[in-house]
């Protein structure tokens, strides 16, 4: 039905005839002349209706935005003057000769020029519109192109790309399980995959070596703007090759990626430990970008009277920390400072103490602060050189349990990386590594990556006889504060598999029941592999500049996980329920206490 799309027409084609279809972008009546803007996927052109032909004119007439077209007409270059520069068609335009309306539009329930205007239940409802503009055609394309290059970079490496269930049992990664009710075994349930991580560890003793998919995953979890109930990743597993290896293969991939689409030279990731990364930066998922670091004053303070501080830097499971930001003792009011109190409030931080350094070079006298009355003058001294302070700096102190001076003092570091605009660099990627195999909270041992995550360099016994202090030979690969994918190497040996669940605290018994399968499969000479996966998603928000990742999405859901625009999840239909064998509890009756 067309010769070729909008966009792609240019001064090569003038003084030719050519059809288009699309979409009225906008109309312009200028009494005996008519304007078009036709849109298609490719861009935008202008197209000229003028009287020599009355009854093309005519049609042109009553157009209205969103009609789809199909017109064809002659190239021509703009008059002088009339040359926009700003569009990828702005040296031509096309003189209009026939014109057929393929479909009306009734008036849009949003405005696709003004899109702020439109509330996100709008855009999710109308999800198909909002998708029209040319800034959502544009991601939905790059996404295409990042799927595609991610194939042909796996597969010139050998990578195979095999599907593995959706329809499975549950796959523990840390979230709650979609369930499908099963109607050929009543009251039994499958789950949604968490991830493929279990099917892609049984191809590898299938002998499947090299393994890809890109693939979706659903996590029934709270949702934050870069989080989605389902997502894509993209899944990766290899045999016989080392962390180093498949760090290497991960990290040319994404290297590849960035040159290929962007033009940006990402260069090669430093590493960084976990243990580094939460003292520096109180966040395993540092955004280096942002200059602040968390500096360690416990040795500093731990002989003040101020209990304040000495409590925690006496304890052993206490941190204390400053944060010193260049030029806050200028920019921040009383306000500022108590906002920020609030702001580290909200990860258990019972006060936010701080010092104005208001004239470096005038002693005492020159700092300000309402604790400086509890601190001796050479632990102030001590501190001011060991934050390097200058005139103008603030200091902000943490001072509690080691959890929360480092989560208080990693979040307010985030947000002063924002609100003081501190953020130097386009792309800051790294590696974190050396994760502890384990977290200990609620009197249990919880997986930090998954429970298939081989220790490193330790037996089975060694990792039972000290767990907490465990390694994981594990890794993230982070981007501007964003985790955008991890692994780890896998346990390949049975006792080793049986050995992490007892530290788990799941029994021999309910390890055969869920896990049955991965423990007999480990028996009949599974090979060492390891492998990783990444948030397909977070990676194209990123690249495009998206705030969240479902403007990177064709269609994603609400943070409350549902979606708009078809209304699901709806209710079922009791006849659907009596086949399946599953009651409703009325809606008053309070949900069973979940466990995560
Ligand atoms: P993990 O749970 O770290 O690892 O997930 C891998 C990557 O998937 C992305 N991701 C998400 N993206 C959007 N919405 C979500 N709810 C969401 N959850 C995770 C992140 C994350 O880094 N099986 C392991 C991988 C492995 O060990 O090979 C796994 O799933 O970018
Ligand atoms: P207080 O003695 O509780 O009045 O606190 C004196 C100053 O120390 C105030 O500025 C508090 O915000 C701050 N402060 C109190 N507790 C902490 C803490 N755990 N960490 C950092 N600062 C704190």
């Amino acid at each position: 039905m067309r010769s070729l799309y909008c966009g792609e027409v240019n001064e090569s084609h003038i003084g030719q005839q050519v059809t288009l279809c699309g979409w009225v972008n906008r109309r312009r009546d200028l009494g005996a002349v008519i304007f078009l803007d036709l849109r298609d996927r490719e861009g935008i052109v202008q197209v000229v209706y003028d009287p020599d032909l009355p009854e093309v004119l005519k049609i042109a007439n009553t157009l209205r935005n969103e009609f789809c077209v199909q017109l064809t007409g002659k190239v021509r270059a703009r008059p002088e003057g009339q040359v926009n520069k700003d569009m990828k068609t702005g040296g031509i335009e096309i003189l209009g000769l026939e014109l057929t309306i393929l479909n009306k539009s009734a008036p849009l329930p949003l405005t696709l020029d003004d899109h702020q205007k439109n509330s996100e239940e709008q855009r999710l409802k109308y999800r198909y519109l909002d998708l029209r503009r040319p800034e959502m055609t544009e991601r939905m394309r790059f996404r295409a192109k990042v799927t595609s290059a991610v194939r042909s970079s796996l597969e010139s490496q050998g990578f195979l790309d095999i599907e593995t269930p959706i329809l499975t049992a549950a796959t523990p990664e840390g979230a709650r399980d979609y369930l499908v009710p099963s109607r050929t075994h009543k009251g039994n349930f499958f789950a949604l995959p968490q991830s493929p991580q279990l099917f892609k560890q049984l191809l590898m003793m299938s002998g499947m070596e090299r393994y890809y998919q890109i693939v979706k995953c659903f996590r029934d979890e709270d949702l934050r703007a870069d989080r989605q109930p389902e997502f894509t990743q993209i899944d990766i597993e290899t045999s016989f090759m080392s962390s180093d290896q498949v760090m290497e293969v991960a990290e040319s991939m994404i290297v590849n990626l960035f040159k290929k689409l962007m033009d940006v030279d990402l260069g090669e990731f430093p590493r960084m430990t976990y243990l580094d990364a939460m003292t520096r930066f109180g966040s395993d998922k540092p955004d280096l970008r942002n200059p602040l670091e968390l500096v360690d004053v416990a040795d500093i303070l731990k002989d003040v009277e101020f209990k304040v501080f000495s409590g925690p830097a006496n304890d052993e499971k206490g941190r204390v920390a400053v944060l010193c930001v260049p030029g806050g003792a200028t920019k921040f009011s009383r306000k500022n400072i108590d906002e920020y109190g609030k702001f580290v409030g909200i990860y258990g931080a019972k006060g936010l103490a701080w010092l104005k350094v208001n004239d470096i070079d005038a002693g005492l006298e020159g700092l300000q602060s309402p604790i400086l009355k509890f601190l001796p003058q050479d632990a102030v001294k001590a501190l001011l050189e060991r934050t390097n302070a200058k005139t103008g700096d603030i200091i902000f102190f943490g001072s509690d349990k080691y959890n929360v001076v480092t989560e208080a003092l990693g979040a307010l570091r985030i947000k002063l990386g924002e609100d003081l605009d501190l953020l130097t660099g386009d792309w800051k990627p790294l590696w974190v590594v050396d994760f502890p195999m384990f977290e200990e909270f609620d009197g249990n041992m919880h997986a930090l990556h998954h429970p298939f995550t081989a220790p490193s360099n330790l037996t089975a016994e060694q990792l039972e006889a000290n767990p907490v202090g465990a390694i994981s030979n594990a890794y993230d690969m982070v981007l501007n504060g964003c985790e955008l994918g991890g692994g780890s190497v896998r346990i390949h040996n049975q006792d080793m598999q049986a050995a992490v669940f007892r530290i788990l605290g799941i029994s021999d018994e309910e390890a055969q029941e869920k896990f049955g399968f991965l423990l007999e499969a480990l028996q009949y000479g599974a090979p060492p592999h390891a492998g990783l996966a990444f948030g397909l998603d977070r990676l194209v928000m990123l690249m495009t500049g998206a705030s969240s990742i479902r403007d990177v999405m064709a269609f994603p859901k609400t943070t409350t996980a549902a979606c708009p625009l078809t209304n699901a999840p709806s209710k079922a239909n009791p006849a659907q329920l009596a086949e399946l064998g599953i009651a409703c509890l009325p809606k008053e009756v309070k949900e069973a206490p979940q466990s995560e």
